[in-house]
């Protein structure tokens, strides 16, 4: 059942175009506009939302944090993303036009669905983003945007976590094209550039030789850091959390701005540095801000591990490690940039002897609060 594969996690990880086809699959419409009927929300009830509030856990939760930049940036309707566990015991403010989604592959995480459950009794309306058809979270949710990703057995979430994000760019966009107004035409050429990744995916994942190989160089390291920028920064907490559960090491994802309000004083000799770069195309400011970071991290001894658009040549200077990946739209490019952490992580773990489908104290489904 392992498909040829040695682990669940190589096959799922493998199975990441198709997941995120399939969760595409009949919501975009031939004119171009998603249609996203099935959530039975009338554009009437999109129109009055004037805040997103989005709960989730893990991997769930960074997906999550994505949707904030793409919710704000298409719909400029302010979005706040919360751990599950966090969000009921602080009284947070709620009413009928506030909008909560629930993120969750099972279904079943026990503080996401007391979120959930607060969350209706406060009267707002619960869109939950789910995996598993018929599940405690879509049960209890006002309305369901299934992800097709299709059953996941290994413990560390990889095709759910891209079609988690699939599905929140649709949330988002669909959102954006209710409440129409001046970024129709972005959402529109988004909608269409959205097609294309499953194909990126499938070019990322034929190019991972080099990532497999580095890892297994570095499966004597204590630690490893990684950094990000806006979308790329959830990207890095990923990346962490990924090596966190697989290879039980010490691992931190930072926004790179940050690096010199603190954690700047963890960089010496050796360190490995996995840097997510925007594109240099688009908001280049992000860019050029981030090649600086590479600098001064690699001036400090780091050993830097840069991922980077194809033709991105302003960071080749600074790369120890360079990993190539599509050119896409800024705001899309987690659902590339991710893929080459969660191989580097399988792979270290694996070099480790650990078991990767079945890490130690981790359940698949955390039905307990
Ligand atoms: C990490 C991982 C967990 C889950 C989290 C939420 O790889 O799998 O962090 O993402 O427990 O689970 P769901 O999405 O089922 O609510």
């Amino acid at each position: 059942e392992k498909g040829g594969y040695d682990y669940f996690m190589l096959k799922e990880i493998a199975e990441q175009p198709k997941a995120v086809a399939d969760t595409l699959l009949g919501r975009i419409g031939t004119d171009g506009r998603l249609t996203l009927d099935e959530l039975r929300m009338p554009a009437s009830v999109l129109r009055e939302v004037d805040k997103v509030v989005i709960v989730a856990c893990g991997t769930a939760f960074h997906a999550g944090l994505i949707a904030k930049y793409v919710i704000e940036h298409w719909t400029r309707v302010p979005c706040e993303v919360e751990v599950a566990s966090e969000f009921r015991y602080r009284d947070p403010i709620m009413n009928d036009r506030t909008l909560v989604i629930a993120i969750s592959q099972s279904g079943e995480t026990m503080d996401t669905l007391m979120a959930v459950r607060h969350a209706r009794e406060q009267g707002a309306k619960v869109l939950a983003i789910c995996n598993t058809n018929g599940s405690t979270i879509p049960r209890e949710s006002d309305a369901v945007l299934y992800t097709h990703a299709g059953p996941e057995v290994a413990v560390a979430s990889t095709k759910a976590f891209l079609t988690q994000l699939v599905a929140c760019y649709l949330v988002a966009l669909y959102l954006g094209q209710a409440r129409g107004g001046r970024r129709d035409n972005e959402i529109l050429t988004v909608i269409a550039q959205i097609g294309d990744a499953p194909k990126q995916v499938e070019q990322v994942l034929g190019t991972m030789e080099p990532v497999r190989a580095l890892a297994r160089s570095l499966a004597d390291t204590h630690a490893v850091l990684f950094l990000g920028r806006h979308v790329g920064f959830p990207v890095a907490l990923e990346g962490a959390l990924k090596l966190k559960e697989l290879a039980y090491m010490h691992a931190e994802g930072f926004a790179a701005g940050e690096l010199k309000h603190g954690p700047i004083a963890l960089i010496d000799d050796g360190l490995p540095v996995v840097v997510v770069v925007p594109s240099p195309r688009g908001r280049s400011i992000l860019h050029d801000k981030i090649v600086s970071n590479i600098q001064e991290i690699r001036a400090r001894g780091a050993r830097t591990i840069v991922i980077a658009e194809e033709g991105d040549e302003a960071v080749v200077p600074y790369a120890d490690h360079l990993v190539r990946i599509p050119a896409t739209p800024t705001l899309l490019q987690p659902l590339v940039s991710t893929v080459p952490l969660q191989v580097f992580a399988c792979e270290l773990a694996t070099a480790k002897g650990h078991e990767v489908d079945q890490p130690r104290n981790l359940a698949k489904s955390v039905t307990v609060e």
